[in-house]
């Protein structure tokens, strides 16, 4: 329950909605118990009559005035009831939105400031599991809990005073079964809330692979796996229902125990108030008020069965968002934040191990890069190139060793002053579901559409964009053009290009782009980035062979480094690639 206590200052921060919201509930709960004395009166003004009629006394003629008169005061509490109740919602349930909104965004904001291995370690799922499904969990305790808990705790003080003040002993009586409803309704409210979790996990089980097999049909139809997944849907559609059912089952016995602890109450009732009657302990009236007092009582004891379940579910939600919300970011950055930024970069035996896997990606890498110069890396798949590029952009920070740029360490740097001099086109080229236009100007705080076209030129995706049907604002992702893997990588490259960083990363971003292609937007990435520093991640030699200089990697360790002339000259790793390309060049041609 402490979890729990973390949103007290939510409450504070919208205290206002909560006090009005208290208040509208108690005086509903006055207007909701106001019935019962006006029915107490009206059956004891008609047992009078009826005595007086016994009697053979004068009959009173004003009796049905009066009668009319505790009807209309029994439409007039509903109606006004009903409007409380409306007020206590209008201020209570808008207070938990107005809550769920405010811890809606302090997650949002909360994942954007972590690193890089918060995202490695949690799934996407979970991510907005946390986001959506937690925070609604917790948003029941912030808004309904609290609403019925006060509404329950008032009509209870109240009406148990009024019936203690009419007659203690069937006051204790009548309300024997009424402990024993409130526990029913906990062990089934606790029912409902995990089997709805059975529902919800297989829905989303069943949601999951129905959009796969949207995405992957064009696989699917060539595999011709078409009747296994029609098989395996019916599987998990047949699952859900299952458990669709074992909730249904349970919900179904809800209602019927309430009515029937309900109904035991007022046989007792009836029983022990007739009894008391004819013992001339209590009147007529009384008995019909206690009948009407069960009643009331029902729904808010069942409640506090419904309550706590709510509460406690809505503390582990709070228990799981807050295990997220102590996640501390790995590095902040620093202060240097200078005038002038030239591009030096400097690598002092970098080594890096990836804290969730424990592999180690780099080696005791060192080389100095002067500002305005280009190195080219290569090195098979998995020797840690990437890893060398997102350390230069501060996505990890190095195990051991240090990274300097224009000779300051870089965890020195404060990073938004760093990021505005660095551009990088990862591995994997991402696009936004936006137009083009806005995908290349993304790092750019405003961009004209010339200098967006002279960027796009520049990548060599121009002509490909001008040949969609809108040009520059055709939208890309789920809904807009697919594009190919090297038209997204071109795109990627002009994002980076059109900044105009300082220090420019090339992540093997040219590998589904043609030798001729590579090529052309190779001179061009060198014609714009003459005065930036630049570093070339390839498999190709083509790629890398106009580099000042040149690393060779293997296993995370720098095998080979040197110009183009002198490592063809060492007969190493790289004049082995040349030979080896210049082959298949010429078996291709
Ligand atoms: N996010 C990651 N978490 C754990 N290990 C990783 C991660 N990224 C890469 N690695 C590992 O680090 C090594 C170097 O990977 P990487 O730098 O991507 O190589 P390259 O870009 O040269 O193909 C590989 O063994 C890879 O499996
Ligand atoms: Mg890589």
């Amino acid at each position: 329950m402490n979890a729990l206590k973390k949103l007290n200052p939510y409450f504070l921060k919208h205290k206002g909605l909560l006090v009005t919201g208290s208040v509208f509930v108690i005086i509903s709960v006055i207007f909701k118990l106001f019935p019962a004395l006006m029915i107490r009166n009206s059956f004891d003004t008609i047992a009078r009559v009826i005595e007086d009629y016994r009697s053979g006394a004068v009959r009173d003629e004003t009796v049905r005035w009066e009668l009319i008169r505790y009807g209309m005061y029994i439409i007039a509490s509903a109606v006004l009831q009903g409007i409380f109740m409306y007020f206590m919602r209008q201020t209570i349930i808008v207070m938990s939105r107005h809550i769920e909104f405010d811890l809606k965004n302090v997650v949002f904001d909360h994942y954007q400031r972590l690193t890089q291995r918060f995202f490695k370690k949690n799934n996407t799922g979970d991510l907005m599991n946390r986001i959506s499904e937690d925070v609604g969990k917790v948003r029941m305790y912030v808004g309904p809990a609290i609403m019925y808990a006060l509404n329950t705790g008032f009509t209870i003080i109240l009406v148990i005073s009024i019936m203690i003040s009419v007659s203690p002993k069937l006051t204790l009586l009548t309300l024997v079964p009424l402990p024993f409803l409130a526990f029913l309704i906990y062990k089934v409210a606790n029912l409902i809330q995990s089997r709805s979790h059975a529902v919800q996990s297989q829905l989303s089980n069943l949601s999951t692979f129905a959009q796969e097999s949207f995405s992957g049909t064009r696989v699917i139809k060539s595999y011709h796996k078409t009747p296994w997944f029609v098989q395996k849907f019916k599987e998990e559609a047949l699952e859900y229902r299952s458990v669709n059912e074992k909730l249904f089952r349970v919900n179904a016995v809800f209602q019927p125990l309430m009515i029937f602890m309900v109904g035991l109450s007022t046989l007792i009732t009836i029983y022990v108030g007739g009894t008391l009657y004819m013992a001339g302990k209590v009147s007529a009236g009384n008995i019909t008020e206690f009948i009407y007092y069960v009643n009331l009582l029902t729904w808010p004891i069942a409640s506090i069965g419904w309550v706590t379940s709510l509460v406690q579910s809505a503390s582990a939600s709070m228990e799981r968002l807050d295990e997220f919300l102590n996640e501390a970011p790995d590095f902040t950055g620093g202060k240097y934040s200078p005038a002038e930024f030239k591009g030096h970069i400097k690598f002092e035996s970098v080594s890096f191990t990836y804290p969730n896997s424990g592999v180690q990606a780099l080696n005791e890498v060192s080389f100095e890069l002067l500002a305005g110069e280009s190195l080219g890396v290569l090195g098979k798949t998995g020797a840690g190139k990437s890893t060398l590029a997102a350390l230069i952009v501060r996505q990890y920070d190095p195990t051991s060793g240090s990274i300097f740029i224009d000779g300051v360490d870089l965890k020195e740097w404060n990073l938004p002053a760093l990021k505005a001099h660095l551009g990088w086109v990862p591995q994997e080229a991402f696009l936004f579901s936006d137009t083009i236009a806005n995908n290349i100007a993304f790092g750019m705080d405003a961009a004209d559409l010339p200098e967006i076209i002279t960027a796009a030129k520049a990548a060599g995706v121009h002509n490909n964009i001008i040949e969609f049907p809108k040009s520059y604002d055709t939208a890309v992702g789920e809904r807009g053009v697919t594009l190919s893997g090297g038209q997204k990588q071109r795109v990627s490259i002009a994002r980076a290009l059109i900044k105009k960083p300082e220090i420019m990363v090339f992540d093997d971003c040219l590998s589904a782009v043609d030798t001729e292609t590579e090529e052309i937007i190779l001179n061009n990435i060198k014609a714009a980035t003459q005065e930036v520093s630049s570093l070339i991640i390839a498999h190709r030699i083509s790629s890398v062979k106009h580099c000042d200089q040149i690393i060779c990697l293997e296993e995370g360790r720098v095998i080979e480094h040197g110009t183009a002339a002198e490592l063809e000259q060492a007969g190493g790793h790289y004049a082995e690639l040349v030979a080896l390309q210049l082959d298949s060049a010429l078996e291709g041609n």
